[in-house]
């Protein structure tokens, strides 16, 4: 079992090394880079590859092409006649590390037009999607230097802000922010900033990880969220308008309270009793994701303005009285 795993890393380790040598060795993969603004230097700090046009490329690094571990590391796909051939093709590869610096999956990017525009990695038991974070092992030294993280939405986003002298960012895999994320991220930080897409599912995506937020909020730890054009995503906006107007953005980011709140009174007419009623049945849910401490009893005072209800009323709400409603 040990064994199968470091085999495991092993092939990892030896398929990202053999994509960092095909990146050098392809115009196209280079040229494709060099056109989003990512230099050679950086591309090595982040390990980036390339996985060719060939069919079964990693046969030139596992002479043993049927060896069964190429599948179980999802490399290799063998479909249903048995047949095997390499799961990226014709993608910028991305390595994946845990917060220890171990590979441990990849996520690559197709250079062309084609679906799907990102691939990563299958589960396996050195991977999981909702549990890491793209970019926590290289962003660690920043991010103590910064005394906070940025937690973006893409691969991308990570390696341009990077590349713009910003390096403390992390990006979820794809997947909406967890609780397991935000405990890894706190690890690494007690102030935390989510710099989502401009864009609807941006948004969608910044309310997500509020909900993962909740739970664990304490007095001691920040939480804010910054909104950017709907046209722009951090890495898009970054080379648009350079690092000093993207970290003014960061340093008016909107407090989780404020996002909370706003978001809660833009789902209801706020203008009637009916409005502020159904914001209140809304929010009862969200207010007892809230751990008990000052910042519940803050958040819970603007909340009881916002619905216009005295705080002793909104905690009857909340707590007193059993729902009377069915
Ligand atoms: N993603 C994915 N599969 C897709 C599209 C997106 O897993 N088909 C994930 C990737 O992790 C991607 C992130 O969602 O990095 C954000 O998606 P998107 O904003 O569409 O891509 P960008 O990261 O902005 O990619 P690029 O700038 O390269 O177009
Ligand atoms: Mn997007
Ligand atoms: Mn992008
Ligand atoms: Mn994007
Ligand atoms: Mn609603």
């Amino acid at each position: 079992r040990k064994e199968e795993v470091s085999r495991h890393q092993q092939v990892l380790d030896m398929a990202q090394a053999h994509y960092a040598r095909s990146l050098k060795q392809s115009p196209e993969a280079v040229r494709y880079l060099k056109q989003r603004g990512v230099t050679g230097e950086f591309a090595a700090r982040f390990g980036l590859g390339w996985a060719g046009h060939d069919r079964r490329g990693l046969a030139a690094v596992f002479p043993n092409y049927e060896e069964p571990v190429l599948v179980e590391s999802g490399l290799v796909i063998e479909s249903e006649d048995g047949r095997r051939y390499d799961r990226f093709r014709e993608r910028i590869m991305f390595p994946i590390r845990n917060q220890r610096g171990s590979l441990i999956g990849f996520g690559g990017r197709i250079i062309g037009k084609g679906e799907p525009k990102y691939l990563n990695s299958p589960e396996t038991p050195l991977f999981s999607k909702g549990n890491e974070l793209y970019g926590l092992w290289e962003a660690r030294t920043a991010i103590r230097g910064e005394g906070h993280v940025l937690v973006v939405e893409g691969y991308m986003d990570v390696v341009g802000l990077a590349q713009h002298g910003v390096g403390n960012a992390v990006a979820t895999l794809g997947t909406a922010t967890t609780p397991a994320h935000i405990q890894k991220l706190l690890r690494a930080s007690s102030k935390i900033v989510f710099s989502f897409d401009g864009d609807k599912a941006g948004r969608r995506a910044a309310w997500r990880a509020l909900l993962a937020c909740l739970p664990l909020l304490r007095d001691d730890i920040s939480m804010r969220f910054l909104f950017l054009p709907a046209d722009h995503d951090p890495d898009s906006y970054i080379r648009e308008y350079g690092a000093e107007a993207f970290k003014a953005t960061v340093a008016e980011a909107m407090a989780l309270s404020r996002f909370m709140l706003e978001e809660l009174a833009s789902h209801h007419a706020m203008d009637e009793p009916e409005g502020r009623a159904a914001c209140v049945h809304e929010a009862k849910p969200l207010f007892d994701l809230l751990p008990a401490g000052a910042l519940r009893m803050q958040i819970e005072r603007e909340f009881a303005r916002l619905v216009q209800l005295t705080p002793e009323e909104l905690a009857q709400m909340f707590r007193g009285v059993p729902d009377a409603q069915p």
